[in-house]
């Protein structure tokens, strides 16, 4: 592991990500790593971040204003997520710290899963597995799980961001009509909700506390919209088989869509945008798919629409409370398929975020914004540059 340049550059990572990206940061940094797929509590990760010009969190991470404040020395929040509601932006501006976040890298990964939701929930995939291994096959029938097609049908898709306008692209190589809506608060001709600013720029494992290694063994210590009714026709790299898109208003969307995707920020105006009245009024049988944040939709009215059958079925890849208690309603229900927010998990696309992450502290130990920054407002507050004292002997890690 080579010696951090600037030794006196200390990061906090929140958990273990994509070695290389850590290896990067170290030869920049103290590298300070907690080494648990669990997060850590919220009073450790307080305490680190005392000690920190940097964290590199997750969405699960809760980063606010109280955590922000107690952060004398932080000069950036990078976010391995493009959502950043898990922080407080208003806090971080306010201080002077850059947030971070990893846009782009995660769009087509996340428009895979919400596309598999969509296919597991409208062909009961999910339900047809534990039919089968329950050992309840007993013969071919002609009405054995019958689904909902896919193909053909009309997908609304809500928040016209990236990802959502990813969504819609698979939907073309299905045949599929396409509506479209921006969400509440939705930045103009983005539908992203949120900025991400261009800006070009230039691990002790401390999890338990007894230290760590990497992977590897080494110890990193040292260290569009418009108005309603626009069709829009959407570019590379979805030209091949791309459906035409048409701008709706939400109630339009919800009364004519068989397949609801949703692609939102959570933001205080998208929080329960889907509650009773929003479920009431789409198409009886319809199948709504959340691959944003569970927040978004009111989950106890879900699960009565799920209940009486208006609502056809529900592929989710997040809930209100993460993780999802084992007895919650929505858990007995057969027409849900449910993944453990899961969006941007493949390989390739973590190794990407990890990457993108530490390119977003490194813009910021170079003096700029974050290349993708959730403040771009920010005034980035001044380092200081006298090294940091030694952390507790609990938390130690050894010092580059
Ligand atoms: C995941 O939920 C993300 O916001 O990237």
């Amino acid at each position: 592991m080579p010696a951090p340049k600037s030794s006196h550059r200390r990061v906090f990572v929140t958990r273990p990500v994509a070695d290389a990206a850590l290896r990067r940061l170290a030869e920049t940094a103290r590298v300070d790593l907690w080494d648990d797929d669990a997060p850590p509590p919220h009073d450790e990760l307080v305490a680190h971040l005392r000690e920190c010009d940097a964290v590199l969190s997750m969405v699960s991470d809760r980063l606010d204003a109280g955590a922000i404040a107690a952060a004398p020395r932080l000069l950036a929040i990078s976010n391995l997520a493009v959502g950043v509601d898990n922080i407080d932006l208003t806090a971080a501006t306010r201080a002077g710290v850059a947030v971070g976040h990893t846009p782009g890298v995660l769009t087509e990964t996340t428009a895979d899963l919400a596309f598999a939701l969509m296919l597991a929930a409208a062909r009961r995939v999910a339900e047809g597995d534990r039919f089968v291994r329950a050992g309840r096959w007993r013969m071919w029938t002609p009405r054995l799980m019958l689904g909902r097609d896919v193909w053909g049908a009309t997908l609304g898709v809500i928040g016209w961001g990236k990802i959502g306008q990813a969504v819609a692209r698979r939907a073309g190589g299905f045949g599929m009509r396409v509506l479209y809506a921006a969400h509440p608060g939705a930045g103009a001709g983005t539908g992203a909700g949120f900025a991400a600013g261009a800006n070009p720029a230039p691990v002790a494992k401390t999890r338990r506390r007894d230290g760590g290694t990497l992977p590897s063994g080494r110890t990193l210590s040292s260290g569009r919209p418009g108005s309603s009714g626009e069709v829009t026709a959407f570019g590379a790299p979805a030209a091949r088989g791309a459906p035409s898109a048409e701008r709706v208003e939400l109630a339009r969307l919800l009364a004519e869509a068989d397949f609801i995707s949703l692609n939102v920020p959570l933001t205080p105006q998208t929080r329960q945008l889907i509650g009773r009245r929003e479920l009431a009024a789409m198409k009886r049988g319809a199948i709504l798919v959340n691959t944003a944040r569970g927040a978004v939709i009111d989950q106890a009215e879900m699960v009565e629409a799920l209940r009486s059958g208006h609502l056809g079925g529900a592929g989710l890849d997040v809930t209100a409370i993460e993780p999802i208690d084992a007895a919650d309603p929505l858990l007995k229900l057969p027409n849900v398929v449910i993944t453990p927010h899961i969006g941007s998990a493949s390989h390739a696309t973590r190794l990407r975020m990890a990457e993108l992450a530490v390119d977003n502290i490194l813009d910021v130990f170079a003096g700029h914004l974050p290349r993708h920054c959730a403040n771009p407002a920010v005034k980035l507050r001044v380092p200081r540059s006298k090294a940091p004292r030694a952390m507790g002997a609990k938390n130690k890690s050894a010092g580059p």
